[in-house]
């Protein structure tokens, strides 16, 4: 990017910035919310397992399939050149989303477990060893703890916990006392997708540098609600999943800072990871296309791309803003329910609510409000962990997109208030 453009693209910031967040446009964007669902309007609060697509992010993919697809990085003709540029732009733009030092630190996986498998093979396997040990907190996404269960077994290495006080806050003084000169990774998700606690990532990666221990932040229900820096953040590795940020499924990204990319081995082999094959030997292509072998996910990449400009025309300040309102209000309103319980109460919460109801397995909660056409998960959200920690087999979890509205949260409670009467 040169001068000019780093201008312009500080202008347009500005004057995004000055926008008013405007509901009613931002929901005519939606497709899928205008539909009906068992004859309700939708309320759709399943937004922390996947959050829906905008038209002009359909719209972008339709343009690509139907004008510019093509095979990327390998032929000369003018299409292979123009999906080449276009999903290239899709990394710029990915590179500026994260605010990365370079487009090569990013790289494109399927998704966030895909990005975490990527780490736990081509870091984990390199440098860990029998004895050594990774630090991980009682908060994570099976995502972030099953590929290190199963490094620990490959390699004899320990898993150190961070336990969580029954609120979903980490314990920073036990995170530290967990350091010794055996530890070799850290990996922390910066919000919980089962409680919304927004953990101090920031602090918990100086904590680790401190004793030059490498942290990868699990950032995929970071990034659909607060703006992220990773240079700020001075994380080493940062994942994150595309369909969670409006954009495709099948897309997302590994951020890693270049010089421990470099020094990654590749997990998958095959074509465009290389500079060179022959039976004696090959060398591999240098970052980002060393991790990205084989035709990746060309219109999912430039549909995230997309969707990260979308996201950006609005403002991450502002869809924070919004998100923390609806929150708060959802917070106050079922709080207020007898018969409710809150799961998860940390100080600082990204748009996720989990609660229980008395004497209603949270099962029968979900498919009941489904009956009202409100979306939300209910289970153990893939975070096992913490449901044994707050000893409970399962939450209902409503979790809030900027495109919710006050009048989706009143839904939310004037449905709950009807399960219970159901089983008053
Ligand atoms: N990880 C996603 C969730 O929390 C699927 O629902």
């Amino acid at each position: 990017m040169n001068a000019r453009q780093a201008d312009l693209g500080r202008a347009t910031a500005a004057a995004q910035a000055a926008q008013p967040f405007d509901l009613e446009r931002i929901r005519a964007d939606f497709p899928i919310l205008q539909q009906q669902v068992h004859g309700k309007p939708l309320v759709y609060l399943d937004n922390a397992a996947s959050s829906q697509m905008p038209q002009p992010v359909i719209d972008r993919l339709v343009r690509y399939q139907t004008a510019q697809h093509a095979n990327i990085h390998r032929a000369v003709h003018m299409l292979s050149e123009l999906a080449t540029t276009e999903y290239e732009a899709a990394r710029c733009k990915l590179q500026g989303f994260l605010n990365a030092a370079e487009a090569r630190e990013v790289i494109f996986t399927s998704g966030t477990t895909d990005a975490i498998n990527l780490v736990m093979h081509g870091h984990g396997r390199k440098f860990i060893r029998a004895g050594d040990e990774i630090i991980l907190t009682t908060m994570e996404h099976h995502a972030n703890i099953v590929p290190w269960q199963m490094l620990a077994e490959e390699t004899g290495a320990t898993i150190r916990v961070v336990p969580m006080t029954h609120a979903g806050e980490l314990c920073l003084d036990a995170y530290g006392a967990l350091f010794n000169a055996r530890t070799r990774f850290v990996g922390v998700t910066q919000v919980s997708n089962a409680l919304g606690s927004i953990n101090p990532v920031k602090a918990m990666i100086a904590t680790a540098h401190a004793h030059g221990v490498p942290v990868l932040v699990d950032g995929a229900q970071a990034v659909p609600h607060m703006p992220v820096d990773v240079q700020d953040l001075d994380c080493d590795f940062y994942v994150f999943s595309g369909h969670k940020l409006c954009g495709p499924t099948g897309i997302g990204v590994l951020y890693g800072k270049a010089a421990l990319l470099e020094a990654m081995q590749p997990f998958k082999g095959g074509g465009d990871m290389i500079l060179s094959v022959s039976f004696e030997g090959t060398v591999y292509n240098t970052i980002p296309h060393k991790f990205e072998a084989g035709t990746p996910p060309i219109a999912a990449a430039i549909g995230l791309g997309a969707a990260v400009d979308y996201l950006g025309a609005i403002g991450l300040p502002a869809i924070a803003r919004h998100e923390h309102a609806l929150l708060q209000q959802a917070t106050a309103q079922l709080g207020a329910l007898p018969g409710v319980r809150l799961v998860g109460t940390a100080r600082h919460k990204a748009a996720v609510l989990s609660f229980v109801l008395d004497g209603v397995h949270p099962h029968d909660v979900g498919t009941l409000l489904d009956q009202d056409g409100i979306a939300v998960r209910t289970g153990h959200h893939c975070a096992q962990p913490v449901m044994t920690r707050l000893k409970l087999p399962a939450t209902v979890r409503a979790s809030f997109a900027f495109y919710n509205s006050p009048a989706e949260v009143d839904a939310l409670v004037a449905g709950v208030r009807a399960v219970q009467k159901v089983f008053a």
